[in-house]
């Protein structure tokens, strides 16, 4: 049905494009966690030298757990938004003391960690430990706006509730974290904001919007 006319594409897509950056090289969940925090506010030509060097600083949990407050926001200065690496020495933390020093592998456990909401338990869950954990971002939202024709501005609660539903379903099968990652890059690439290339899309045959001739008016602007 549906879904799987989504997934299965969608997947080969990102096995034939997807890009060879540094966290996609590693398992290990911290160096992932890392990533994810990294890039929900800032953009992947920036996070890299900054995850390779805090990598290098603060090598696993336990290492940034024990590091001063202020060595760690040292390892941050020039990202910004420092309420991320605050919450990261505390989550880290609590992993090393209520964990042992190793991240918990579902996304319901994860949530309960200081600076985990629910993309980022989403994230971490599915491509670090294989759960079929959903996620939406701005770029999951989008697609899920076009190919499914969900309605509704961003931030509304009833739209919030189908996207996430949509991504718990869709991501049930084999290789939930590629599926993730697959959906986010396939936003960010080809099915962008302005001027989509959906010639180039592997969804296009199930796009709803796409058939309808209203992937410019989904998602709508938001209103100012
Ligand atoms: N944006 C944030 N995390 C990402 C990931 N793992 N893959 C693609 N885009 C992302």
């Amino acid at each position: 049905e549906h879904l799987a006319s989504v997934r299965g594409p969608l997947l080969d897509w990102y096995d034939r494009n997807r890009r060879d950056l540094p966290w996609r090289r590693t398992k290990d969940p911290y160096a992932i966690w890392l990533s994810e925090v990294m890039l929900q506010q800032t953009q992947v030509s920036t996070v890299i030298p900054y995850w390779e060097r805090f990598l290098k600083r603060f090598p696993t949990a336990r290492a940034l757990a024990s590091a001063p407050l202020d060595d760690v926001l040292a390892g941050w200065k020039g990202l910004g938004y420092y309420s991320r690496a605050r919450n990261l020495h505390r989550a880290a933390q609590e992993v090393v003391a209520r964990f042992g020093g190793a991240l918990p592998s579902t996304a319901a456990a994860l949530l309960e960690l200081p600076g985990f909401g629910r993309y980022t338990a989403g994230a971490v869950a599915s491509i670090a430990f294989g759960e079929e954990a959903p996620l939406v971002d701005g770029n999951v939202a989008r697609v899920f706006a076009r190919v499914f024709e969900v309605e509704g501005l961003p931030g509304d609660r009833q739209r919030e509730a189908t996207l996430w539903a949509l991504a718990a379903a869709l991501v049930k099968g084999k290789r939930p974290g590629d599926l993730n990652q697959a959906l986010m890059e396939h936003g960010a690439t080809t099915c962008r904001p302005e001027n989509p290339l959906c010639l180039l899309c592997p969804v296009r045959t199930a796009c709803v919007a796409f058939r309808k001739g209203r992937v410019d008016e989904l998602p709508p602007a938001k209103v100012r």
